[in-house]
């Protein structure tokens, strides 16, 4: 009776925990729900694969099932040593050529798959946009040269396009991964340059994270991008250019800020322009999800995080106190309200955690 209950409560919490964990893929981090035609070739891949494991498990099973009940042990029968079997030629071939013609089956679809995310054969089109993507300790930075256009930390691209991305490290290797879009490929520091293409289905904001352990806060080193229509990327690009990181901020706190911000944080950090600096490109941060990829966007976060960004993201590059917390306070009022863009902040998934 026990070991029936023994049974019955193990059986019992790994069906709760099953429906627990099922919950915890997020919809626009989830490669199991694609929204991009890489997530998608991926999945049919994963498909494909579960299927075969299927098939061989549910054959294995029921071979083993019917030799335990066929060829148990009669009474009467205890002495018996049964006919054997070795080296029986037909059989040794049969479990050979079926894992054979099983492997063929994966390995077809693979390969094709392989190519298919390998090409980028309309990368040097007229109207092909390129991104360049550089992983940083612990950030991302997004270049578009034929654009003119540097941000940091969100990319925003057009639904429907495929959008070739060149990417590459500043320091150690990373992986950008975009579960729900394309699959993931690592940055390499140096001239090693890899390359992936993103095509989005819908709008959306989808959440990336960096895939390969690179140092203490690789768990926090997120990003985001934000798919919209073609149309409002237009816009998107035209505000971006536009950009005038002189502009006077309207209340007198944030014109503080800006002079502070000017005077303390320029030599790492550009609003505007078209290049990377050694930290983050702040064009747009009022737009941001996410501060520092990983917090609400909320004052009182971005003033402790201005202050010490070390409790935040252990290891990062950014110096703790260059400014003391009233000054903080007044580069945080400048730096939220630099919205130069609202296009994607109506997107569907934008600001919540679904
Ligand atoms: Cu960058 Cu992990």
């Amino acid at each position: 009776m026990r070991g029936w209950m023994g049974k019955f409560r193990t059986l019992a919490l790994f069906g709760a925990l099953t429906l627990i964990l099922s919950g915890c893929g997020v919809d626009n981090l989830s490669a199991l729900k694609p929204k991009g035609y890489g997530a998608e070739l991926l999945l049919d891949l994963m498909m494909i694969s579960i299927a075969i494991m299927i098939f061989v498990f549910v054959i294995v099973m029921a071979i083993y099932a019917f030799v335990l009940i066929r060829y148990r042990q009669k009474k009467g029968q205890e002495n018996v040593i049964p006919k054997q079997t070795e080296g029986n030629k037909a059989l040794e071939v049969i479990w050979t050529v079926i894992p054979i013609i099983l492997l063929l089956v994966l390995a077809v679809p693979t390969v094709q798959a392989t190519f298919d995310l390998a090409d980028q054969s309309s990368q040097e089109d007229e109207s092909a946009m390129t991104i360049e993507v550089t992983g940083n300790q612990y950030w991302w930075h997004f270049n578009y040269p034929k654009e003119e256009i540097a941000i940091s930390q969100e990319m925003y691209i057009p639904t429907g396009e495929r959008v070739y991305l060149n990417l590459k490290s500043s320091d150690v290797i990373h992986s950008f991964w975009l579960p729900s879009i394309a699959g993931k490929m690592d940055t390499n520091p140096g001239e090693n340059m890899n390359t992936m293409y993103l095509e989005a289905y819908e709008e959306g904001v989808y959440w990336g994270h960096c895939a390969e352990l690179c140092g203490p806060s690789h768990s926090l080193m997120d990003f985001r991008v934000v798919a919209v229509s073609p149309d409002k990327f237009e816009q998107w690009k035209e505000d971006m250019q536009n950009v005038d990181p002189e502009a006077t901020p309207e209340t007198t706190s944030a014109q503080e800020g800006q002079e502070l911000f000017n005077n303390n944080c320029m030599s790492c950090h550009a609003i505007g322009g078209s290049s990377a600096g050694v930290g983050p490109n702040l064009t747009n941060f009022g737009n941001r999800e996410k501060l520092a990829g990983i917090m609400e966007p909320s004052k009182e976060n971005l003033v402790n995080w201005i202050v010490n960004p070390n409790e935040y993201k252990p290891g990062n590059n950014m110096p703790a106190n260059i400014v003391g917390e009233e000054e903080a306070s007044k580069i945080a009022d400048y730096l939220l309200q630099l919205k130069h863009s609202d296009v994607g902040d109506d997107v569907p998934t934008r600001n919540t955690d679904e």
